[in-house]
């Protein structure tokens, strides 16, 4: 008989495209990223691991990408200061390496990268390694440049990934920067025990939330229907909410061509506010406890604007009450929310894609991996 599929199909295992196969990975991903830097129960990183004498001398770290690992960067930098009690400043690479940063032999620069071969993380990490900086990358690609040139490397284990639009990256990139911001606080003595299980309990927790989420898609594919012609949309969020808003519109505009832009929702009243009208579609991410009235009374304000709202937030935040569609997450602790808000939004990317008839895994002007400047 003849063979009716190519190589390329017969590798998506039945999805349609390899963006959605990637989505459906995550709980897997996930779940091996955890295994492979745990040993006899407890967070391990072998030969990777940095010495309570190394992590001592750190006063500071960079947290230096490109795109959407920028972003895990922003997420996982907060871990970082929370839990292990060290400043951190995000650069985007390629600002990093043009800016003569402050940087000497007590600061680390982690750098995550997918491919480990963009361009210009690859100069922020030589230029890091010239001014006597330590180097750690976060790649999910064995014997890439970045790891090949880094001091040292923590992998993934995302498994290959083949759409432009980056998914499983995203959540393993951030895991693995939480694990290594416990390993940080636990040798640094900033954390409790009691702390420290609690948030290590949570994050072994993760895959079968995510795959929780994963069976609710529903009012996603509706949304999707709703803002598939709108020209521009918008992404509200504070906090670690701002952080993961800041990836949804990243991933919406990639593969949608929609013009999407995140706010941190407290500067709305600066500018943003003037571009909502009736029908604007509205993406609001709503989980941190702190923070959550100011971000509720934020949404309030783009509603009586007109705006179309799909809030993505907890079972305590009652935004259904308010919003178009509210989308509710799995409990989980604040840190955490990031990993299973983003879930939502690449869903959503996705189906908004597949509703304008967009070839999602190679949308137009983008690469996979960007290898020149
Ligand atoms: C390209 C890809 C993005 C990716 C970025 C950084 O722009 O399309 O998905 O986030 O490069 O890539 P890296 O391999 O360094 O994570």
């Amino acid at each position: 008989s003849k063979v009716t599929f190519s190589f390329e199909d017969a590798t998506k295992e039945g999805y349609d495209h390899f963006m959605i196969k990637e989505i459906n990975e995550q709980p897997r991903a996930i779940a091996d990223t955890i295994k492979y830097k745990m040993h006899e129960g407890d967070i391990d990183f072998g030969e990777n691991a940095f010495t309570k004498e190394e992590i001592e001398g750190f006063n500071k770290i960079y947290m230096v990408a490109c795109g959407t690992a920028y972003n895990a960067g922003i997420v996982g930098a907060y871990a970082f200061e929370k839990f292990a009690k060290i400043p951190v400043i995000t650069d985007i690479a390629s600002e990093f390496r043009y800016n003569d940063p402050f940087i000497d032999k007590n600061s680390l620069i982690i750098l995550p990268s997918q491919s480990g071969e963009t361009a210009d993380t690859l100069a922020a990490l030589r230029l890091a390694r010239e001014k006597g900086a330590k180097t750690l990358v976060l790649t999910n690609v064995v014997a890439s440049s970045l790891d090949r040139e880094a001091d040292k490397t923590i992998y993934c284990y995302a498994g290959p990934e083949i759409a432009v639009a980056s998914t499983k990256a995203y959540t393993t990139q951030i895991i693995s920067l939480y694990m290594l911001a416990l390993d940080f606080a636990k040798k640094l003595g900033t954390i409790s025990e009691d702390e420290y299980k609690n948030i290590l309990e949570e994050i072994k927790a993760i895959p079968e939330k995510v795959k929780e989420i994963l069976n609710n898609i529903e009012d996603i594919k509706k949304y999707a229907q709703e803002i598939k012609d709108f020209e521009s949309m918008f992404y509200l969020g504070r906090g670690l909410d701002y952080s993961s808003v800041i990836e949804g519109a990243l991933k919406l505009k990639e593969v949608s061509y929609i013009h999407s832009e995140a706010f941190a929702a407290g500067e709305l009243k600066h500018g943003t506010i003037a571009l909502i009208e009736e029908g604007t579609p509205v993406v609001t991410v709503a989980t941190q406890s702190n923070i959550i009235e100011k971000t509720i009374s934020n949404v309030k304000e783009v509603i009586s604007r007109g705006a179309n709202i799909f809030a993505i937030c907890t079972p305590d935040d009652h935004l259904e009450e308010i919003s178009n569609y509210a989308y509710i997450l799995p409990k989980t602790i604040d840190a955490l929310y990031p990993v299973l808000a983003v879930i939502p939004q690449q869903l959503l990317a996705y189906y908004t894609s597949n509703a304008k008839g967009i070839d999602v895994d190679k949308p137009r002007n983008l690469a996979k991996s960007v290898t020149v400047e």
